[in-house]
């Protein structure tokens, strides 16, 4: 992991391989490990970046509120601090998802390509925003357990809960390992985020959706009417996952990163 300066916090990243760069962005409330099968799966045949964003991992941490905005333009600045110019492959999952909309709208010359696992385009709804609301006030009171038991259960398959016990653990440590203000603060970012529906028709980089088969959070279904509506994508299905797939089965998703990126240079 390296360290950079960035819009005035400290944020880590892992930097590792050569050629088109990958940016792997994590959803919430994870960090940059949840791509580790991604990192050294495709490390050989690009330039991965996978950042631990504002609040998350080792990265700093910055009270109150944090925009989807902020760390679109946190993860720019990261790119600007890294001397990386030429167009990225922006690769998130759920609120890297959320990020990636922001990003697209305000840094779409540095995007060659999007993959977009696990997310939604629409907003929350205002029931949704208040119960981040009123989690992000317990997490600071508590810690990370309340979002962890309301989250946990829902993030990970069947399968995985039953056959992969160290990789629910796996995401459970992370979750642990966050600063509850990082958490809070992302929380409040996303409960007032807008809603990117109107904006897929306008998104005209190659772009691979990935949905998890069983994913109760940004369902199948959801996934497939959004890469309807985006004019040069693609959708793959993964088998056997929920709402974690990179996780839950790195094979598949590796599969399908490495052949949207064969696809890109061609
Ligand atoms: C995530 O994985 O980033 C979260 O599920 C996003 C959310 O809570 O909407």
């Amino acid at each position: 992991m390296n360290t950079y300066m960035v819009n005035g916090v400290e944020l880590a990243a892992v930097d590792r391989g050569t050629g088109l760069p990958l940016l792997l962005v994590h959803g919430f409330p994870l960090n940059h490990s949840l791509w580790q099968a991604q990192i050294d799966g495709c490390a050989e045949r690009c330039h991965v970046i996978a950042p631990d964003l504002r609040g998350f991992g080792t990265s700093g941490v910055t009270e109150g509120e944090v925009s989807m905005e902020q760390m679109a333009d946190d993860l720019a600045g990261l790119l600007d601090t890294m001397g990386i110019q030429e167009p990225v492959v922006y690769c998130g999952l759920s609120m890297g998802g959320y990020i990636a909309w922001e990003f697209w709208r305000k840094h779409r010359p540095r995007v060659a390509g999007l993959i977009l696992c696990s997310t939604r385009a629409a907003a929350d709804s205002p029931e949704a925003a208040a119960n981040r609301r009123l989690m992000a006030d317990r997490v600071l009171g508590e810690g990370p357990a309340p979002i962890a038991d309301a989250m946990l259960p829902r993030l990970a398959a069947e399968v995985t809960l039953t056959r992969y016990p160290e990789r629910v653990e796996a995401v459970r440590r992370m979750i642990f390992s966050n600063d509850p203000r990082g958490i809070a603060a992302a929380s409040r970012g996303m409960a007032n985020r807008a809603d990117a529906k109107s904006l897929l028709p306008e998104i005209a980089c190659p772009t691979l959706l990935i949905a998890g088969q069983h994913d109760q959070i940004a369902p199948v279904a959801e996934m497939r009417a959004m890469a309807e509506a985006i004019p040069h994508a693609r959708l793959v299905e993964i088998s056997g996952a929920g709402h974690l797939g990179p996780l839950e089965n790195p094979a598949e998703v590796n599969a399908a990163i490495l052949s949207f990126l064969g696809e890109l240079k061609r």
